[in-house]
């Protein structure tokens, strides 16, 4: 029996966890949800966005499986409560994978990329504020430090080493942001000289976005900062169908959090549109991390069944389906058995 915090989150998350709990539960694996909550839904139920409980569920179980929470844009709103966590349990490689699907239909059928982004630091680090009293200076500060580049960088080529994978590309931008990121490369140039068996590449951050749409095939792993892996995974995501088919795994030390890439898709809440694949394969990320490499395996051939047979499939994959978040859902428990 494994123990892991659920948070189903805000806007079409509690329905896609629901989906994704179900599909869990269904492979036979044990697991013992203990529900939290977080985000816009914590703050208008407890007033705060991240709840003692909440943390507290966490440091028992070190495990949380989470749907997407809404951070309001601008400076009247709390700050983002997926950047806290990440920070408060230095879940520091942030891993998205992004792979073609045989039955989704895109420009391309050979993508296969891994992005692997610094999820504490960064831009991100919250060192934010106005410098006049008008308001009409502000700044941010970039945080890159040597530790905290050597050990998402280390992953990446620990990850490429034990997936089989051929090459590791470290995405900068160290031209222009000579310190930070000029950091964050050496680091990567020094760590690359340690694992001779992975090619190793640099690309300055705009050209890696032109070379991505026009070949991907050329990226395999990517190691980047913070905002830099924000962006590239959403657009990895496009080139393989969308948002709703991308999960993340969020890693740290003693920690770690299970998540889809995109948001909560104010524009489709409540309407049973919302795609749960994304979710379903963060789950499946989730049993591999914890060893159920058998009931993972079952629900990633399920949810291969279902998306590339297009059938069941929500709109976003199939514009003419009447299939909806819960039935698309309940073909991939069908598919298990
Ligand atoms: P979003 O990712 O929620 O939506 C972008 C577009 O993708 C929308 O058109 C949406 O309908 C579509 N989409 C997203 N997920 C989908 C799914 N599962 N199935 C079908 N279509 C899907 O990004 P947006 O609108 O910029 O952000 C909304 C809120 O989510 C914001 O408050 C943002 O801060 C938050 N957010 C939270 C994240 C997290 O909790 N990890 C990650 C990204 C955004
Ligand atoms: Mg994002």
């Amino acid at each position: 029996m494994h123990a892991v915090t659920l948070i189903k989150g805000d806007g079409i998350g509690p329905s896609i966890m629901d989906e994704a709990v179900k599909v869990i539960d269904a492979s036979g694996v044990k697991i013992q949800w203990e529900e939290a909550f977080a985000g816009l839904a914590a703050f208008e139920q407890f007033g705060t966005p991240l709840p003692d409980e909440t943390m507290a569920s966490i440091d028992r179980t070190r495990l949380a499986f989470k749907g997407p929470l809404t951070t309001v844009v601008g400076g009247s709103g709390f700050r983002s409560i997926n950047v806290a966590l990440r920070q408060k349990y230095e879940l520091y490689a942030n891993v998205r994978p992004a792979k073609s699907w045989a039955g989704v239909k895109t420009r391309y059928d050979d993508v296969d990329i891994v992005i692997v982004r610094e999820n504490t630091e960064g831009l991100y680090a919250g060192l934010e504020h106005y410098l006049t009293p008008k308001k009409d200076i502000a700044e941010s500060l970039a945080v890159v430090t040597r530790t905290g580049s050597q050990r998402v960088i280390d992953y990446a080529f620990k990850y490429a080493q034990d997936n089989n994978r051929k090459k590791v590309t470290v995405c900068h931008k160290a031209n222009i942001l000579k310190f930070t990121q000029g950091l964050f490369l050496d680091v990567a140039r020094e760590t690359a000289v340690r694992y001779p068996d992975i090619q190793f590449d640099e690309k300055i951050i705009d050209a890696s976005c032109m070379h991505m749409v026009m070949d991907p095939s050329q990226f395999d792993v990517i190691v980047c900062t913070n905002m830099f892996g924000d962006i590239l995974s959403d657009l990895t995501a496009g080139l393989v169908g969308g948002l709703g088919l991308i999960p993340g795994a969020n890693i740290g030390n003693d920690a770690a959090l299970f998540e889809a890439v995109h948001g909560s898709a104010p524009d489709i809440t409540g309407k049973n549109l919302a795609n749960p694949t994304a979710v379903i394969m963060a789950g499946v990320m989730m049993l591999d991390h914890l060893g159920e490499h058998e009931a993972a395996a079952k629900i990633k051939a399920a949810v291969e069944k279902v998306v590339n047979e297009g059938k069941f499939v929500t709109p976003d994959l199939n514009p003419q389906s009447k299939c909806g978040t819960i039935e698309m859902g309940n073909a991939i428990v069908e598919a298990m058995k």
